[in-house]
Order: structure tokens, then sequence, then C-alpha cells
């Protein structure tokens, strides 16, 4: 059997090896996948002791998105742009590589889930941490015309604003400087959502044209979402859509088979609740 795993500390209430599972019972693979806690100062050691024999392939997860990007002798152009690596594999040649389907999980949940219109669209990203990092660049290939990244602390937001070439359309700012005129899509990367809080926004970002999109999750609404909803935006979207598509990007690299993600974000939902 090819064995999987994630890889993160803390790991417990990891949904990944119920959402791999479930990807394995629906193509018929023959494969197992659990979720491994590993100590700070062993992480490298643990990826390669566990990609010798029959492990196959990895997710990684908080800490330690950053320690696989460097520790990757090969990266996908989205991992590279993201600073951050979540899924590896063994190539052909033996080398470790590194990918990231964080962006492109969101893209599809979007996109294909949620009829949400990305050509030309318009958007306000919320946060300029690791998470937000992983998504600009897919926004982009996706057809976004421009990206304003609002964060608490506006010289991340600038700083990330600034990996992209002027002409890309990524600016930066605090929430001050947001302005009071409607967006397409605006999405919630920070985790204030844990502390149950809101990131300062003006209502006038809504509209009913709006979709706004949470990349947290949980059982009740989050805050973000119950706000959105309050200002009457269009379409309101939590991210337990993009943590199940952005498993269902790793699966593909690793088996060469793409599973239907629907029912499998329908059972979570369930299971949630
Ligand atoms: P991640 O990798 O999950 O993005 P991170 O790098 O710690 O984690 O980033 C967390 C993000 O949430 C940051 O944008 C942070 O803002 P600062 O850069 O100003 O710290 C944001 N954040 C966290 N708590 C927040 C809160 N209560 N209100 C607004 N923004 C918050």
């Amino acid at each position: 059997t090819d064995r999987y795993a994630v890889f993160g500390n803390p790991i417990a209430h990891s949904k990944s090896p119920q959402i791999h599972a479930r990807f394995a019972h629906q193509t018929a693979q023959d494969l197992s996948y659990s979720a491994e806690r590993i100590n700070e100062d062993a992480f490298e050691a643990a990826v390669e002791d566990f990609l010798q024999g029959n492990g196959k392939g990895l997710n990684i997860t908080v800490p330690f998105k950053e320690r696989a990007w460097a520790l990757a002798q090969w990266r996908s152009e989205r991992a590279e742009l993201a600073g951050a690596v979540n899924t590896l594999y063994r190539l052909e040649d033996g080398r470790l590589a590194g990918d990231n389907t964080d962006g492109v999980g969101l893209v599809r949940d979007l996109a294909d889930n949620n009829e949400v219109d990305l050509e030309g669209a318009r958007v306000l990203i919320l946060g300029a941490g690791g998470a937000v990092r992983g998504v600009l660049q897919p926004l982009l290939a996706a057809g976004a015309r421009s990206i304003l990244i609002a964060n608490r602390t506006s010289a991340r937001a600038e700083t990330l604003a600034q990996l992209f070439d002027s002409a890309a359309g990524v600016m930066g700012c605090g929430f001050d400087a947001i302005p009071a005129t409607a967006f397409d899509l605006i999405i919630n990367g920070t985790s204030a959502s844990l502390q149950g809080e809101l990131p300062p926004v003006p209502e006038a970002t809504v509209s009913a044209h709006t979709a706004c999109y949470d990349m947290m999750y949980g059982a009740e609404s989050t805050p973000f979402c119950r706000w959105a909803q309050a200002q009457g935006a269009g379409r309101v979207m939590d991210g337990l859509g993009m943590l199940v598509e952005q498993a269902a990007e790793a699966f593909l690299i690793w088996r060469g088979v793409r599973p239907d993600t629907a029912p499998v974000i329908q059972a979570l939902r369930e299971s949630l609740t």
C-alpha cells in the first residue's frame, strides 16, 4: 500500500485523513493517509524518513510550509511565488518536488463550485500572511484584473504587493486606506476569526454583486461571513471548499486522477454540525 500523510504541529484536528480516505475510496486507489504531529526540530529528518520505502507523498501544514519550500529540490512556479509548499513527492530522478495547491484550491472552489466569475474581477484581500501570499498568483492567473491587499500592518501588505510586477495590478494598503467602493470579490485571509474578530472594512466595499469568501470555516458561520451577509453580499462562502479542493489537487499530482469533490465537501459540511 502506498503511504501518504500530512505533517504539522498541531495536527489533531486535521480533516485531511478523512478527505483523502474518501478520495481513495471513490477512485478505487489503494493507499493510506495519516496525520502526523512532527516536533519542531525533526521536520527535515521526518520528511526524508517518510519518503523512503512506501511513503509516496506528503501534505505539509502549519508551521512547516516554508521549511518544506526550502527542503524541496524542485518547485512548481506557483510554489515558488507562494514561498511555501504544501505538497511534497519524489520526481522520477529522485529529487524532492514541492508544490503548493492552496491557491488553485481557492480558485476552483470559487469558479467551479460557486460560479464566481474571476475574469476581470476587482478583488479585495484582507490579510497579508502566508495564507494570502499563496493565493495571489493563482487569482491573477484565473483572470483577476486587480487585487488590493489590505492588512492591519500596512507594510506587510505593501511588501507582498511588491512581489508582483507593477503592471499586474496588485497593490497593498492598511485597513484605513481601503476605498469606499464596491468590489467584485472580497476574500478574508486574516486569522481574525480565530479571536472572533472582524477586520474593519468599509461597508461600501460590499454591493449586491459582491462575492465574499472567508478562507476560514467552522460549524457556525464565521464573523466575516455573518458581516458579509448583513451587508447584502450577493454570495457568501467559507473556506471548507478550498480545503477539499487543495486536497484534490494534491491527490491529482500524486495519483494522476482527479476525485469528485462535491460529495466530499457535502459530507464534511454535514460532519461539522
Ligand atoms: P497565515 O500564514 O495563516 O496567513 P500569519 O502569517 O500569522 O498567518 O498572518 C495572519 C494574518 O492575519 C495577518 O495578515 C495578520 O495581520 P498583521 O500582519 O497585521 O499581524 C492578520 N490578523 C490576525 N489577527 C487579526 C485581527 N484580530 N484583526 C485583523 N487582522 C488580523
